[in-house]
């Protein structure tokens, strides 16, 4: 279990692993939240007592009393479901406007990112990504081109209108050539922005400084990373990632803080595998699993609805993720899931290109020419959903999990064991 200051909480498979729920439990004993990438295309579901939230932006921390949430500058910030999401939080949570901060240097997120994002798939024909549709891509291309807008920069309202006119006409252009029927109007675009300018500048802070400030007044913070390792722009399964860096490297960067702040990465894994979109997925289940365990696990995007595809747990997965994020502990979610299957499977190296791989490879056609090699465990038939500590768990459950930190090399620090915030266990050592 952490008891650093500053922690950081990864996705450490394709996203989806639970990790608003690991935040939503750990947010307990953290006074600041903080994202640091990413933007609406991310979705947590909480349930905190019969009320059920779905979060694309906001840390799930805001459904603690207290805790202050912030969005850092590597976020791409759409204001519109930020405002429609904090005006359903505000129903539940009167206070959460006064508890939210947005970076000034977040990249704004516009709908015309939305109509790119949907034109560029559409021309990718047989090689789409499978991306969510949010825009998500598109706005950090505007960043890195620098020619993004800020947050910052609706503070001066002409200037902000100049850049909104001139960005129209450019996506204009760019849809043209994407064969998109779509056009942006630019005095719509400059009418809804303003609309909203004056609610988002008062939420506007320098998030680097206020963990700063925060953490030297012995304060705890968490980085919350959206998305997954293997969806990270420069480690994942690329071209079929997101469009930032997921991985803990990116924390620092996405709020404002140097790498020496960090005290613990926390990885969160399932206890199983899912992956929403195209690319590789070297242990999907065969049918009939794969539909069974993605009914009992609920496995449908919390943005999309998407069905995810399901499989084995993914040691040489979790392994490279431990690797490229640095873990110091692991959470594993959703074990009720594998609650009754006779026999366990995880994949502990794969063969591929006529040779044998321990390591995640790089190249995308050695990946997906990949076959696992699994080892085999027996399952359990005990409910595991209401165990609460490490010793309420059968003894086939602790082999798994002690195997699944042997082929990583990280500690479990927690088990999720169901969607409630008190269905979970932290593991003492
Ligand atoms: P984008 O981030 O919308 O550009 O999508 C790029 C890829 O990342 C697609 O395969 C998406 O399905 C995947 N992706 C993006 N956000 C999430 C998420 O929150 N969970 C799981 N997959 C995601």
């Amino acid at each position: 279990m952490s008891n650093g200051s500053c922690v950081v909480i990864v996705g450490s498979q394709w996203g989806d692993e639970g990790k608003g729920k690991i935040v939503d439990v750990l947010a307990e004993e953290i006074d600041i939240v903080a994202r640091y990438q990413g933007g609406a295309n991310a979705g947590h579901t909480v349930h905190v007592g019969d009320d059920e939230f779905i979060l694309h932006q906001i840390p799930s921390g805001i459904l603690h009393p207290d805790r202050t949430c912030l969005l850092g500058n590597g976020v791409v910030f759409d204001p519109f479901q930020f405002f429609e999401e904090l005006d359903e939080i505000r129903a539940k949570v009167p206070d959460a406007e006064q508890r939210v901060g947005v970076s000034g240097r977040a990249h704004l997120l516009l709908y015309y990112h939305k109509l790119l994002d949907r034109a560029a798939e559409a021309s990718r024909g047989a090689g789409k990504i499978g991306t969510t549709g949010r825009g998500i891509g598109p706005a950090y291309e505007d960043k890195v081109a620098r020619q993004g807008i800020r947050v910052a920069d609706l503070r001066d309202a002409e200037r902000a209108e100049q850049l909104l006119r001139r960005a129209a006409e450019r996506i204009n252009r760019k849809l043209e050539s994407l064969d998109s029927a779509e056009k942006v109007d630019a005095d719509l675009l400059v009418r809804d922005v303003m609309g909203v300018r004056e609610r988002l500048l008062k939420l506007t802070v320098d998030t680097g400084r206020v963990i700063q400030d925060a953490l030297n007044a012995g304060k705890r913070v968490l980085l919350e990373g959206a998305q997954g390792a293997l969806l990270d722009v420069d480690h994942g399964t690329y071209p079929y990632v997101t469009s930032s860096n997921t991985t803990a490297g990116g924390a620092g960067l996405g709020v404002g803080i140097g790498p020496t702040m960090i005290d613990d990465v926390v990885g969160v894994v399932k206890a199983y595998t899912t992956r929403v979109g195209e690319g590789p997925l070297p242990t999907e289940f065969p049918s009939p699993l794969q539909e069974e365990i993605r009914e009992k696990g609920g496995e449908f995007g919390a943005t999309t609805g998407r069905p995810r595809r399901c499989g084995w747990f993914d040691a040489v997965v979790v392994r490279y993720a431990a690797l490229v994020n640095g873990l110091t502990g692991l959470a594993v979610t959703k074990l009720d899931v594998l609650d009754g299957l006779e026999e366990l499977k995880i994949a502990t190296r794969y063969q591929a290109g006529g040779g044998t791989l321990d390591d995640f490879p790089g190249d995308l056609a050695l990946l997906e020419d990949a076959k696992p090699e699994y080892e085999s465990l027996p399952g359990w038939s005990e409910k595991t959903s209401e165990a609460r500590r490490w010793e309420d768990l059968p003894e086939a459950a602790h082999r798994y999990l002690r195997r699944l930190e042997e082929l990583t090399g990280v500690p479990i620090w927690y088990v999720s064991v169901g969607t409630r915030r008190d269905q979970i266990i932290h593991v003492k050592r």
